[in-house]
């Protein structure tokens, strides 16, 4: 650990001595962990990344109108617009790669979770599901299915390694979690939990805001952290070693996550493609999602802030928004490109500043909770890799089936945990539907048919089919085919076999 003497010296080169100013008055303990955060500090970097910080709130956007262009068709896969029988060889391949143990999934779980407000994170949330299941144990058991599909039908028994980045916010309690809950099912030494850097938040004018007297604000330094942290962490070498070729990256708060999923990993592959983003279509020009696009020649993501809202609303030859590809997190990289951003290409990535409201101490050694925004958060963005890919595709999905983001409190309109819930059980109601169900609402009245455009208006009826019963609606017909089931309803494995011995004792 470097001096009090050698600190104050680089803080001081920094410009950044103040963060000293109450040295006098802390006790000898406090002092021993201030001077171990400031340790922690890439003081090399700290210049660079207040000034960058600072100029980054501080200029316009950088403008993309003249280079951006749509991405190129033939680079760009579809669910809805590919036959039957190519979707079954992509899904092939897929499980074919997942079976040989080729495949891992890395989730993105860092975030500190502000809008959603709770204090634990937010894969621990439960959106009152019938089931009362956290995002984390849908996706744990997703992971659990999928090894079991692979398994069934390329014979081989195997394991889709999971790799959970987390913060200094996220990381004990995510471990805790886990642990208390059996790792649901799954085997722990196949869960590789690891942790992103932190970074000091700063003023407009670039100065470390203090959180007390004794300790910087700090916050993670965005997904895009991922490439610090798997270096720091060594956890390519974990994936080498396991033989991992094929990662699917995702965020933590899309409670429909189709996690490992064989069909675009199976495209990915048969593409050839280093790199590759899931998208769904746009719902409309001004809505704020970002969108996977070109801009001169290079694969990005660009948010709606980004351009002309003239822009935003271009339509194409077929009608439709012409930059309509919509990022929602659900990304693919092999191995081998994950490494050569990490190695290669982390220094190059975009700052970003987030502008927020930051808790500080003034010079008087008041604690002051701001009303507006003072304080400026750096981050760095996972998609930000794209335009590295020498190979990209994108691969569009419908947004009912797979997109449901867990963002907000209830209380708003959108990505809350009623709209997650509802997005679930509707999708649920679907499947069981789809597969032969009657299903009856509270009232015993028989649930009309769940349309997909009419998903998001139509409160479901309570119908939650369990991850390690069904993947992604198959398998279903079998246990409910012609059966009239009253709701709530949950079929859980236990429910699933019942259903199975009386189809057998019917048929006997
Ligand atoms: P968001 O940008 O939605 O942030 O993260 P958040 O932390 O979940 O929520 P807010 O903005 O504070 O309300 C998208 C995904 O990126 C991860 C999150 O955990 C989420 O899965 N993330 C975000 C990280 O892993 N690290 C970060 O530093 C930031």
């Amino acid at each position: 650990m470097p001096s009090f003497e050698e600190l104050k010296l680089h803080l001081d080169n920094a410009g950044q001595s103040h963060v000293l100013g109450f040295w006098s008055e802390l006790t000898e303990e406090d002092r021993d962990n201030f001077l171990s955060e400031l340790s922690l500090l890439d003081l090399s970097e700290l210049k660079a990344h207040c000034e960058g910080a600072a100029k980054a709130a501080s200029g316009p956007s950088v403008r993309v109108e003249q280079h951006i262009e749509p991405l190129p068709e033939e680079f760009v896969g579809s669910i809805q617009r590919s036959e039957g029988s190519t979707l079954a060889d992509w899904e092939n391949e897929g499980l074919l790669q997942i079976s040989e143990n080729r495949v891992a999934v890395l989730l993105l779980a860092g975030g500190q979770g502000t809008r959603l407000g709770v204090s634990y994170p937010k894969g621990m949330y439960n959106v009152g599901l019938p089931s009362s299941k956290t995002l984390y144990q849908l996706q744990a058991e997703r992971i659990r299915k999928i090894q079991e599909l692979a398994t069934l039908k390329h014979g081989s028994k195997c394991t889709v390694p999971w790799y959970i980045m987390t913060s200094e916010f996220t990381l004990k309690p995510t471990e805790n979690f886990f642990k208390e809950n059996h790792y649901f099912g799954l085997e722990p030494s196949n869960i590789i939990m690891f942790e992103q850097r932190m970074i000091p938040a700063v003023t407009f004018d670039g100065k470390i805001i203090l959180q007390n007297k004794g300790k910087l604000a700090m916050a993670p330094d965005g997904n895009g952290g991922l490439y610090r942290a798997v270096m720091d962490n060594k956890v390519l070498e974990d994936m080498t070693k396991r033989g991992v070729e094929y990662l699917h990256i995702y965020c933590v708060d899309n409670i429909l996550v189709k996690i490992a999923d064989p069909i675009f990993i199976g495209f990915c592959v048969s593409k050839g493609a280093d790199c590759g983003a899931k998208v769904v279509q746009k719902a409309y020009p001004e809505e704020p999602v970002g969108v996977v696009c070109r801009v001169g020649g290079v694969y990005q993501v660009v948010e709606y802030s980004e351009i002309q809202p003239e822009t935003a609303a271009l339509r194409g030859p077929g009608g439709g928004l012409l930059y309509s590809a919509g990022n929602i997190c659900n990304h693919f990289f092999t191995r081998t490109f994950l490494q050569k951003v990490a190695q290669t290409f982390d220094g190059e990535l975009t700052q970003h500043a987030a502008i927020k409201k930051v808790p500080f101490v003034d010079s008087d050694g008041n604690r002051i909770k701001p009303t507006k925004p003072n304080g400026i958060k750096m981050e760095k963005f996972v998609f930000d890799a794209f335009q590295f890919s020498r190979n990209f595709v994108a691969f569009e999905v419908l947004r009912e089936e797979e997109f449901s983001p867990l963002k907000n409190a209830d209380g708003v309109a959108l990505d809350t945990p009623t709209t997650a819930r509802h997005s679930l059980l509707t999708q649920h109601c679907r499947w069981a539907q789809a597969a032969g169900a009657i299903l009856l609402d509270d009232h015993g009245n028989v649930h009309p048919t769940t349309s997909r455009e009419k998903a998001e208006d139509n409160t479901p009826v309570k119908c939650e089919i369990s991850p390690l019963v069904s993947y992604f609606g198959e398998g279903l017909e079998k246990l409910l085919k012609g059966k009239t089931v009253t709701t709530p309803f949950i079929l859980d494995e236990k429910r699933a076999k019942e259903l199975q011995s009386s189809v057998t004792l019917s048929n006997e």
